[in-house]
This record gives C-alpha cells, sequence and structure tokens, in this order.
C-alpha cells in the first residue's frame, strides 16, 4: 500500500520538474537575448557606407573578397551584399555550433542585429 503511494508522486514529480526546467530555460535565453544586444545598439537610421559596410568589411571580406573568395562569394560591393541578403540574413542568425553560422565563431550581436534591421528595411544603398 505504501510502495504505491510513492510511486504515484514520483509520476507527478517528473512532469512538474520538466515544466519547471522548460520554463527557467526560457527565461534565461530571452535574458541572454536582451542583454547581448545592449542599450546602446543604434539600429535606427541605418546607412549601407557608415553602417553596414564596416561591419561586412570587418566580419566577412578576410574570407569573402574579390581574389578567389571563400565559399564562392564576394561581399565587397553594395550589389553584393544587397545580392545576398536572404542568405546573408540566415547564415548570420544561425545557432552557435551550426554548420552554416556566418562567421562561425558568431560576432557582436548588436552588428547582427544592425544587419537584420537594414536587411528586414529592404537593404538600401544609402
Ligand atoms: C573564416 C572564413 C569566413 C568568414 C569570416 C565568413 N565566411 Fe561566409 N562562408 C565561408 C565559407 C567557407 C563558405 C562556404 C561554405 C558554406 O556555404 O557554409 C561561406 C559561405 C557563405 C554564404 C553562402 C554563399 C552561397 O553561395 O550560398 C554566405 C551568404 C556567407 N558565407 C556570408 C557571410 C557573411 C555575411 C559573413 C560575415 C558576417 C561571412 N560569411 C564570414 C567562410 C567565411
Amino acid at each position: 500500500m505504501e510502495k504505491r503511494h510513492i510511486f504515484k508522486k514520483q509520476i507527478l514529480l517528473i512532469p512538474a520538474l520538466f515544466v519547471l526546467g522548460l520554463g527557467s530555460c526560457y527565461y534565461d535565453n530571452e535574458e541572454d537575448l536582451y542583454q547581448d544586444i545592449g542599450n546602446d545598439c543604434e539600429t535606427t537610421d541605418l546607412s549601407f557606407q557608415r553602417d553596414i559596410k564596416p561591419i561586412i568589411d570587418g566580419e566577412c571580406v578576410v574570407c569573402h573578397g574579390n581574389n578567389d573568395p571563400i565559399g564562392g562569394i564576394s561581399l565587397t560591393e553594395y550589389s553584393h551584399v544587397s545580392g545576398a541578403a536572404t542568405n546573408i540574413k540566415d547564415r548570420i542568425n544561425r545557432p552557435p555550433g551550426d554548420a552554416l553560422r556566418m562567421p562561425q565563431g558568431g560576432m557582436d550581436p548588436c552588428k547582427v542585429e544592425k544587419l537584420n534591421v537594414w536587411i528586414n528595411q529592404g537593404a538600401l544603398d544609402n
């Protein structure tokens, strides 16, 4: 009789722990996201020349330059970057450890956010 009682308690405990575990995991991720992008990440009035090109030059052109670019894509000019915008957005937002993530080790979340916003606004030559 007593054994059955304990067994029932454990069955209830397992889903309870699972729900709690998921809840805290989700909360942590959300908190990290807000912390990482930072309060002083300026994403209004983004300009390709002033804000976007320096990020691409600093993070991507070492591999995606003009001479025999790795991966077959050059990102040295506006037309290259705007032409590949959807592809770029996909690559920079992939999670750590994803083989297609660009750059592989990730970059400052504020830079990712600037690229996302600029691409979402139509990847303008401004
Ligand atoms: C250390 C070298 C390196 C850096 C830095 C790098 N890439 Fe790449 N990239 C590669 C390689 C290698 C490939 C080909 C393999 C693949 O598709 O993942 C590639 C492929 C790509 C592709 C797919 C091209 C296609 O034809 O589909 C895109 C888009 C891309 N990179 C964008 C970027 C962007 C944007 C950055 C900077 C934020 C960046 N990469 C930084 C090495 C790099």
